[in-house]
């Protein structure tokens, strides 16, 4: 029986997959982005990243394209109306990077409460002259109130996480009007963003409401960049109108803005979330899987299903 064509655009990481994949498909790996568009033309499968833009005017050129297997749980990156609308389904990669990101998120927090940049940069730059009663005073986070926007399978561990070190957790979800919402923000000690991206949330946490929360709030985002209008919070941390802000994530990837990394009182990382062996591992594993399924002619259990993730957290 003939193989089918999946075209991806990097090699599949860890390579023990990469290896069982090549063995029931033909893998092309793109060049680059030119490439993969002709390539795509004969695609029965494609696999993309979190980086890598699927949009209608690139499926337009994909005539026998049956799956699009994305190597993230976030699906943002994906035209889900037109998959939808073609009949193309999409599989991502849920489940198994839910801890990595949780664990990089409880990293971000304990890293901006206690100042830990600024403290490696002391030592890195020979700027750590001795030991100090008041030497990079930061935040002790037993008994804080954490407010988790989203409660799904990352907001639901961190939430774990959290609870772990003390903290009091409250959530915002989509049932919470904009009132209760404001409510909430005005007493978030810790406020971390667990949603997906997409139309309804894009600067869910916009000026408006940066402005309500609390002097000594800490910012954090290990979900998606635009989720947060940067410019607002660049302003908001630049005058102390917030403690500080952890980000694994940027408005506008793999951007940083010269005036976050001016900034002492932010974390920032590259996009790390899932970045442990084991998770990337099993993010391999699931889309192969997913992929391999939907071209055998059964609905994987990591089929995106187009109802939920196109609209609301
Ligand atoms: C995801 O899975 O959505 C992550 O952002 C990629 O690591």
């Amino acid at each position: 029986m003939k193989k089918p064509t999946i075209v991806t655009t990097r090699p599949l990481h860890p390579e023990n997959v990469a290896r069982a994949l090549r063995a029931c498909a033909k893998v092309v790996v793109a060049k680059d982005r030119p490439d993969f568009e002709r390539q795509i033309a004969k695609a029965d499968a494609i696999i993309t990243y979190v980086d890598d833009p699927v949009a209608a005017p690139l499926l337009s050129k994909a005539p026998s394209l049956r799956v699009v297997g994305n190597y993230a749980v976030g699906v943002n990156n994906i035209d889900l109306r037109t998959c939808a609308r073609r009949g193309i389904p999409v599989v991502n990669t849920p489940d198994v990077l839910t801890r990595a990101t949780a664990e990089l998120t409880l990293a971000l927090l304990l890293a901006a409460a206690r100042r830990l940049p600024e403290g490696e940069q002391m030592c890195r730059r020979n700027q750590f002259k001795g030991w100090a009663p008041d030497m990079l005073l930061g935040q002790e986070l037993e008994g804080r109130r954490a407010l988790l926007v989203g409660k799904g399978r990352i907001g639901s561990e961190t939430a774990k996480l959290f609870r772990g070190i003390g903290l009091k957790v409250d959530w915002i979800t989509r049932k919470d009007t904009a009132s209760e919402i404001a409510k909430k923000l005005r007493q978030a000690q810790i406020l971390s963003l667990h949603i997906p991206l997409n139309e309804d949330n894009y600067h869910w946490l916009n000026a408006e409401r940066i402005r309500l929360l609390p002097r000594e709030c800490i910012v954090l985002n290990s979900s998606r960049g635009p989720l947060i209008d940067e410019r607002a919070l660049i302003d908001a941390l630049k005058n102390r109108r917030i403690f500080a802000a952890g980000l694994d994530v940027y408005e506008h990837e793999p951007k940083i803005p010269a005036g976050l990394k001016r900034l002492p009182n932010v974390v920032l990382l590259p996009h790390l979330g899932s970045a442990t062996a084991r998770a990337r591992e099993g993010m391999a594993l699931m889309v192969v899987q997913g992929v391999l399924e939907v071209l055998g002619g059964k609905r994987p259990r990591n089929q995106v299903d187009f109802d939920l993730d196109l609209y609301g957290p």
